[in-house]
């Protein structure tokens, strides 16, 4: 039987539902790769930051095969903008693995998913339900919101993370948890949003806990976080006459593994830029940029200081570097904050051609 709540939920939903790029139509089967990519994107991005991407990707790799079979550089150049890399080179692993151990289907239960690359307990939920209508939860920061306001949930996040699963599966209605799934996360995304939330026009504005209180902003209770401390650094934007700026690759593991930037300095947070010359890619007269470059990392703040030099045409690259033609530049799988660099010293990315 469906719960009252559950019911509720789907009533609005068929009404309200988002017409989003990785969501099948009404009544329709979902695309699993198209269901997983979309998983993986939202990722810590909005949906609005990712529509244009997920468009792009999807024409640039129609399916899984596709994924698995292009050239590493190509998905980090396609995901390049999007930030959190590594969910660039786990989703190609994914790809890739689920072409070589599951012959290019992707696993219908979570526990097969969560096996795969890049996929744990949200993503793996998600894409079972949405993909497979399984019945499983995809708990994330929107349905954390709204559950935890439904039933005044007073413990503090992300301890309180099984809870709220447990009260999603607790209402889970047979017959579609995929629209479950979905409607929840719009709910948490259109009315149930952190500040003003339109709880008037919400379909659990009676059994809400929360707002029969009046505590509905108070919630979700989250455990005090640590900021990292400011990192500082000195980044060098080197043009070479004849139209071109000196690159290099970042190692394939780690923070931004295997996107491209200018030369830097390392980040760290007593670095002192008396000494910046030390760390340029060749000794030059170099001009510092008045304003500096900040950025936010999951676990540090940065602030990078630009400097901008030039060469005569036809200067070699220093040895592991290359000089991109600056129409060519879209083509780098620059982040976003060597995309701030750049544009600090007057340059910018022409858009890339899919
Ligand atoms: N956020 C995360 N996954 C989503 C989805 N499938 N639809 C809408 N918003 C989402």
């Amino acid at each position: 039987m469906t719960a009252p709540d559950a019911a509720d939920l789907l009533a609005w939903y068929d009404r309200h539902r988002r017409a989003l790029p990785w969501r099948a139509t009404a009544g329709a089967k979902a695309d699993p790769y198209r269901v997983w990519a979309s998983e993986i994107m939202l990722q810590q991005t909005t949906v609005a930051a990712v529509k244009p991407y997920y468009e792009r990707f999807m024409a640039r790799f129609a399916t899984v095969q596709a994924l698995a079979a292009a050239p590493s550089e190509e998905v980090m150049q396609a995901w390049a903008g999007l930030g959190y890399y590594s969910r660039a080179r786990n989703l190609h692993a994914c790809a890739k693995a689920v072409v070589e151990q599951h012959g290019g289907l992707f696993p219908d239960t979570e526990e097969a998913l969560r096996a795969l690359p890049g996929i744990g307990a949200y993503t793996a939920g998600a894409v079972a339900a949405i993909a497979f209508d399984r019945p499983a939860a995809a708990v994330d920061g929107n349905v954390e919101r709204v559950m935890t306001r439904r039933f005044a949930i007073e413990a503090e996040l992300p301890g309180a993370r099984p809870l709220v699963r447990d009260k999603v599966l607790a209402m889970l209605p047979p017959g579609r948890p995929g629209d479950f799934a979905q409607a929840l996360m719009d709910l948490g995304a259109t009315i149930c949003t952190p500040r003003n939330p339109a709880c008037g026009l919400c379909p659990w504005r009676e059994p809400c806990v929360a707002r029969a209180e009046g505590t509905q902003e108070s919630f979700p209770r989250k455990a005090k976080k640590k900021a990292g401390a400011m990192r500082y650094g000195a980044a060098f934007v080197l043009t070479r006459a004849d139209g071109a700026v000196l690159l290099r690759t970042r190692p394939a593991k780690g923070l931004l593994g295997g996107m491209a930037e200018v030369p830097t300095s390392e980040w760290r947070a007593d670095y002192e830029l008396d000494g910046a010359a030390q760390d340029a890619p060749v000794p030059l007269r170099w001009t510092q940029e008045a304003e500096p470059v900040r950025h936010v990392f999951t676990h540090f703040p940065l602030e990078l200081t630009v400097f901008t030099g030039a060469v005569p045409p036809g200067t070699q690259a220093p040895a592991g570097m290359r000089f991109t033609p600056l129409g060519r530049l879209g083509e780098e799988p620059l982040s976003g904050v060597m995309v701030k660099v750049l544009a600090a010293a007057g340059l910018r990315p022409p858009p890339s051609v899919p």
